[in-house]
């Protein structure tokens, strides 16, 4: 066996003969790494496949998948309805956002029920684990704790017990010695992820990865395992806030379009089942700058609250422009838009625009909220207090339709809302028969919305 050394990026995974500040293919710094090339690529591991034959469409037999419910139903239906047999998941997310007790909830829920459970953590010791799962209210049942980090010894104490789920906590701890590089490289990981998917395969036992993530949001190291692995999840949120979503990114069994909300308590992850409510808990009373938006994350709509806040520039030079939680160029071009079109002048005012809770929303949708909130604060009037809207808004001041309207209008409704301002677009192709009880005002464009409320 000959082995020669090759420089890998730790990003994207892109080799490189020789050593370079920067990697040519993803363009990151600072992120190649010099590994050993092994003889036997990656993933193969010496196993040798039956030849193959072209089968014909119609001849291919239905498999029905085998789902094992979860024991927190939220989690389920992130899944797309359960977890598949013999898949395997990835679940992302920063340190410290709740992966491990999100892991070890699940494990607790499956032995409760009676299913054998292995947790392996190569962050934590037993005691640790032990520590954290009494808090979870961990009782007796088939769950099993291993603290290790070497593959082989991993698989083998999986294949003894053949638990009916398995969670490897982290995938970046865990290395092959068979490899000669580092734990943590993108190389082990990968092979790694490759030994744990073709034993989740051919035991059909599902196993969760758990992946730490880098702040900008890639899977440091793991963004190669994406396509590995049959599902990714991730796991967000502020670390100075209560609530944590849980999302998937990539479903090879159903949608990815559901999401979880949690919120983070002293006995563990809660689930919320009312986000909106959730979210608007907090919200003052008749105070200016406030406005509530109907946005969808996913098929799931949730409502949340803008907040401006408009004040007078002390200093000479340039006015502040901040936004928290929204796409500060989208608030930028908004803002023009608003002086241009409806005759506001923001010269010498800072503005500050947050959404309340530590939310992020991406969505052109709440463009008419962020709007709202902006000259109600400026105005110094509040709006009405069981007004929401939705509505995209176009650089011609015009209030586009968007997607899903019902939805968030029924979401708006069920959360005693009584007035929503919306796209007339969006009103037309309604079904009026279709239309919970809240008065629906359709506007063409920001003029005529600011108007219709002030
Ligand atoms: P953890 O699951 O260890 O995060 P990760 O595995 O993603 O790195 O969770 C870390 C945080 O969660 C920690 O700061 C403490 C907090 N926490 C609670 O607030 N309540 C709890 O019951 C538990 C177990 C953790
Ligand atoms: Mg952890």
């Amino acid at each position: 066996m000959k082995d020669k050394t090759v420089f890998i990026c730790q990003s994207c995974g892109a080799r490189a003969p020789k050593w370079m500040g920067r990697c040519s293919t993803c363009g990151e710094w600072n992120t190649l790494v010099e590994e050993i090339e092994e003889d036997i690529p990656a993933g193969a591991g010496g196993i040798t496949y039956a030849p193959t034959e072209p089968v014909l469409y119609k001849d291919i037999q239905d498999i029905p998948r085998q789902r094992i419910a979860i024991g927190i139903e939220d989690v389920n239906k992130v899944l797309g309805g359960g977890l598949v047999a013999g898949s395997l998941v990835l679940v992302g997310g920063e340190p410290g956002i709740g992966k491990s007790t999100l892991l070890l909830q699940v494990a607790r829920d499956m032995a409760a029920e009676g299913a054998s459970v292995l947790y392996v953590s190569g962050e934590e010791s037993l005691e640790q684990i032990k520590l954290r799962g009494d808090r979870l209210g961990v009782r007796d049942g088939r769950l099993f704790l291993l603290a290790e980090t070497n593959l082989e010894r991993i698989l083998a104490q999986a294949e003894r017990l053949a638990p009916k789920i398995l969670v490897v906590d982290s995938i970046q701890t865990v290395f092959s010695a068979k490899m000669t590089s580092g734990p943590g490289t993108i190389s082990q990981v990968r092979e790694a992820a490759n030994q744990i998917f073709r034993f989740a395969k051919t035991r059909q036992i599902p196993t969760f990865l758990v992946g730490h993530i880098t702040k900008d949001g890639s899977l440091a190291g793991p963004k190669s395992l994406e396509h590995i692995v049959d599902v990714v999840l991730l796991f967000e949120g502020e670390r100075d806030h209560s609530h944590r979503v849980l999302r998937a990114m990539k479903n090879r069994f159903g949608p990815v379009s559901e999401l979880a909300v949690f919120e983070m308590t002293a006995s563990g992850l809660q689930p919320i089942l009312n986000p909106s409510a959730f979210f608007l808990r907090e919200r003052p009373r008749d105070e200016a700058g406030s406005a509530v938006v109907c946005t969808v994350k996913g098929t799931r709509p949730l409502l949340a609250e803008i907040q401006a806040l408009v004040s007078s520039t002390l200093f000479t030079g340039n006015p502040r422009r901040m936004t928290i939680g929204l796409d500060h160029y989208r608030a930028a071009m908004l803002l023009a838009l608003v002086e241009k079109k409806a005759g506001y002048s923001f010269a010498g005012e800072d503005i500050y625009l947050n959404v309340a809770g530590g939310m992020s929303i991406e969505e052109p949708a709440v463009d008419l909220g962020v709007v709202m909130a902006v000259v109600s604060s400026l105005k110094n009037m509040p709006l009405p207090q069981d007004m929401a809207f939705f509505g995209e808004v176009g650089l011609s001041g015009e209030i586009r339709s968007v997607s899903q309207p019902l939805v968030r209008i029924k979401e708006a409704q069920a959360l005693g809302f009584g007035t929503i301002l919306l796209p007339a677009g969006n009103l037309a192709a309604l079904d009026r028969k279709e239309l919970p009880d809240i008065e629906c005002w359709g506007v063409k464009t920001v003029r005529e919305a600011l108007q219709r409320v002030f």
